[in-house]
């Protein structure tokens, strides 16, 4: 990136650019949300509230051709091996044609599909004959946090013959303890959801889901109805357990944190039904044909992921809240920390060099209202500076008859928010100074559906693509949460020998004090 020619211009434009405040920009240009937003299919993308020109919007995009952004975009879409440090395709969006679907995803489809029918249509039952009423969906990472974020946003969308379902994912089992002793195992199903099938997390979660399976149900023989395995390793299921007629398949080009659009999702095709699941999928499909088939200067998530870059590495910023108007989307924030940071947390580019410039920045977020009572105050008025990205619908289905001021109040909540970040407040007392000049996005969509969740998640997906392309590095391996499993396991051997030997000496104390104070009264 730093050896093109765009790299230069724009360098040589933040310099002006960062001593201009933003309310002079609004001043200097009184229509300047007319040249800085986009609009596509219900959804509108105001980029005005950013600290940029239409010269710099101009050099963002000869940065995206000097680092041929085109071509990397047909790759990703023609299921090259981009992932070349995995040998793997990352063709999440091929799920996502369902007009077309490969025949291997067809197949998938159809076992899917006819496993949520028999669940609906209380065919599928527990060991006691009984229908099942409840599903625990068990894995970590994008076999968890997709389709919890999905099934909580689109609640009010859920059908009613659906069981309830749970997600569970903290290795210290707590979450499956407190829901196990509310639940009743003969009418339970278990989702063991792992990419790999080797996460110790899942796999030891699934183990004392089977345990307590056994200590109800009248024989060892009928636990094994009472699981539902989705991984792309097919032996190690059965290895474990699951029978063939309940194992859902996907495969390695679908990197797990692009998981949701495969079986994965079969928690939320479970909640939503077929048509529910298709709609989400066919909004994700509008969002890829947006992306593949617009001209960049129109293309959002072209300009979403081009603005972060000129924060990130022109603007010196290295923190992204993600501010969604919305308690339904409670998890949005968690789910944009995987696909974000886990994604483009890296620093070495794909030849293996490393990388001299900042990649992804700290991402994290809460639904906004809430976050106003709580970290707010550093975006106003502390010394980091943050960019945001606010996320609001304009339609809102609200069940009282209050609604339609508690749609106000939280529509004049964020665009105050993003206003008084924005303009600020000058006071000759400091402590009730406000400098302002805090950037953001707002992404305004027209409502929250399946339709357009799919459409948002896709943005970001295809975001977090343009910026591994201008960084040049691989948005597709995560070989940093390695280092972190393989030491786990060395302690726990450590643990289980109740030894120290060979640990560091803050390693060694803590594990001592931990012996120590669990035999403690
Ligand atoms: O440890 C990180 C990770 O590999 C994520 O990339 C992945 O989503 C998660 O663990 C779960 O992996 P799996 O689905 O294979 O259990």
């Amino acid at each position: 990136m730093i050896e093109t020619q765009a790299y230069s211009n724009l360098q040589r434009l933040s310099e002006t650019m960062q001593t201009q405040h933003l309310k002079e920009l609004f001043a200097q240009d009184p229509n300047r949300f007319d040249a800085f937003h986009l609009r596509m299919d219900g959804m509108l993308f105001d980029f005005s509230k950013q600290k940029v020109s239409t010269e710099v919007v101009d050099e963002l995009l000869n940065l995206a051709d000097e680092q041929q952004l085109e071509s990397w975009i047909k790759r990703l879409f023609d299921g090259d091996r981009i992932n070349h440090t995995e040998s793997r395709a990352a063709w999440h969006t091929a799920l996502r044609d369902v007009s077309e679907p490969r025949p291997e995803v067809a197949q998938q489809w159809r076992k899917l599909e006819s496993l949520v029918n028999q669940i609906h249509q209380k065919q599928f039952r527990g060991y006691s004959g009984k229908p099942i009423t409840d599903i625990i969906n068990i894995g970590v990472g994008g076999s968890d946090l997709g389709p919890l974020m999905v099934t909580h946003a689109l609640e009010q969308d859920r059908l009613a013959c659906a069981p309830e379902v749970h997600f569970v994912s903290t290795l210290d089992a707590r979450q499956l303890h407190t829901l196990l002793r509310h639940l009743d195992p003969a009418t339970t199903l278990f989702v063991i959801a792992s990419k790999s099938f080797t996460t110790i997390d899942t796999l030891s979660l699934a183990e004392t889901a089977k345990e307590w399976l056994l200590q109800h149900a009248p024989n060892p023989q009928v636990v094994v109805n009472h699981f539902v395995g989705i991984s792309t390793n097919p032996t190690k299921m059965t290895e474990w357990g699951i029978i063939p007629s309940q194992q859902l398949l996907f495969w390695d080009w679908v990197g797990g944190r692009f998981s949701l659009w495969s079986t994965i999702g079969f928690s939320i095709a479970v909640r939503l039904g077929m048509t529910g699941y298709n709609e989400m999928l066919a909004g994700a499909h509008a969002m890829d044909q947006h992306f593949k088939n617009t001209p960049f200067k129109q293309n959002i998530p072209v300009l979403l992921g081009l603005i972060g870059v000129w924060n990130t590495n022109f603007l010196n910023l290295s923190a992204q809240a993600i501010l969604p108007y919305d308690s339904r989307l409670k998890y949005f924030a968690s789910y944009l920390e995987q696909l974000e940071m886990e994604s483009n947390g890296k620093s070495t580019r794909r030849d293996g060099s490393p990388v001299e410039y900042r990649t992804c920045p700290i991402l994290w977020g809460e639904v906004g209202p809430n976050a106003q009572h709580a970290f707010y105050q550093l975006l106003h008025q502390g010394t980091e500076r943050v960019m945001s990205d606010f996320i609001l619908f304009s339609q809102w289905n609200s069940p009282s008859k209050r609604g339609s001021f508690h749609q106000n109040l939280n529509i004049a909540n964020c665009l105050a928010q993003s206003r008084a970040m924005m303009i600020g407040e000058s006071s000759e007392d400091r402590h009730k100074h406000y400098p302002g000049d805090q950037v953001s996005n707002t992404l305004l969509l027209k409502q929250l559906d399946a339709h357009h969740l799919g459409m948002l998640i896709a943005l970001y997906e295809h975001k977090v693509f343009v910026q591994s392309v201008i960084w040049d590095i691989n948005a597709f391996d995560q070989w940093g949460v390695e280092l972190g499993k393989k030491l786990a396991l060395n302690i726990l051997g450590h643990i289980e020998e109740k030894s120290v030997e060979g640990l560091d000496s803050s390693t060694a104390n803590l594990l001592k004090t931990i012996w120590k104070q669990h035999h403690e009264n």
